[in-house]
């Protein structure tokens, strides 16, 4: 879906014109102290699964929440008494943490991709800062690179890649640290170093690795077990006794991800559609053919490890 991208100006109408663009619902990328973020409403599914159609991602790896303040950030996630150690100053440049989402936060459930943590950040960034405070919202923004590039230090490395794609870049020049935000975990209340970034983690603190004792690189991936209760078969054109069958465009089922067939819609649903079959003790999901093209890749591939033999 090509689109023209506005880039605009980083000054007061720059700014009111990106909020109001993530206000309906669109994509805007953004500079941070760390690197440019492709935004989009937290709260707005259809607009957070526009992110990873852009970005071409073939999986839905969780996003980063971006909040104007600790109090926001606390509004969404149960920040641990360990990360004291960490907002003594206020929140630090280049630092996500990762902390239990609380209930009915409104967040899109695409954008923790399905999981019970959120990753939250306050950019202290003046311009990322100026956009949280007229947008009065969390923005879920990963890098804002074609997935599987270079994150973008400067708004041409962004249109680079994104041009026709997004709405709008809000142009700050060159970001000031260069390199993406450092993101700490917690296990059993202790910190634990995801992804080393900006932030000077304190020496001797753990640091998350694979079972095979490598450096993870997506820590995202790596937490995201979740699979419904259920049995779950895919490619299902009808359902067999006793499934539940959640249907796509003209197979209809029992719910359907969309009935008009939209990739985007069917993105936006996908996480609630599983937890809706574990809510009522559903143990058999048949799930319709979803196009294995743009959005479908990550749906398919969500899919099928909540159909992998466990
Ligand atoms: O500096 C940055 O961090 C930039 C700016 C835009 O904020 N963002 C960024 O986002 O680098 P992204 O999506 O490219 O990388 C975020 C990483 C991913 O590896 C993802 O798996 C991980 O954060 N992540 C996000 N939420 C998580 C969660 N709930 N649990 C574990 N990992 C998570
Ligand atoms: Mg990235």
């Amino acid at each position: 879906m090509a689109v023209i991208t506005e880039t605009l100006e980083a000054d007061a109408a720059g700014i009111a014109r990106a909020a109001k663009l993530l206000y309906d619902g669109r994509l805007v990328a953004f500079p941070t102290e760390t690197v440019y973020g492709l935004g989009a409403d937290a709260r707005n599914g259809e607009a957070v699964a526009a992110i990873y159609e852009a970005k071409g991602r073939p999986s839905f790896n969780p996003l980063i929440v971006h909040v104007a303040s600790l109090k926001a950030a606390e509004a969404l996630g149960d920040i641990p008494e360990a990360a004291a150690i960490f907002l003594s100053d206020g929140w630090p440049d280049g630092l996500s943490l990762v902390v239990p989402l609380k209930p009915n936060t409104g967040l899109s459930a695409l954008v923790t991709a399905g999981q019970s943590t959120v990753a939250l950040r306050v950019p202290v960034a003046p311009i990322a800062r100026a956009l949280l405070l007229a947008f009065d919202g969390p923005i879920a923004a990963p890098s804002a690179n074609l997935s599987g590039r270079i994150s973008p230090t400067t708004a041409t490395h962004v249109l680079n890649g994104l041009d026709g794609k997004i709405s709008a870049i809000l142009d700050g020049g060159g970001t000031s640290d260069g390199l993406e935000s450092t993101i700490i975990g917690f296990s059993d209340g202790v910190p634990l170093v995801y992804r080393e970034g900006v932030y000077q983690v304190p020496d001797g603190m753990a640091r998350l690795t694979s079972a095979k004792g490598t450096k993870v690189q997506s820590p995202g991936q790596l937490a995201s077990h979740y699979a419904p209760l259920g049995h779950v078969r895919l490619n299902a054109l009808t359902a067999e006794a006793g499934e539940w069958h959640l249907g796509f465009g003209d197979v209809i089922g029992d719910r359907s991800l969309s009935a008009k067939g939209d990739l985007r819609e069917a993105a936006a649903g996908l996480f609630a559609a599983l937890h809706e079959a574990d809510d009522l003790g559903k143990t058999a999901i048949a799930v319709a053919p979803i196009p294995e093209q743009g959005l479908g890749r990550a749906i398919n591939d969500r899919l099928r490890r909540a159909a992998a033999p466990r």
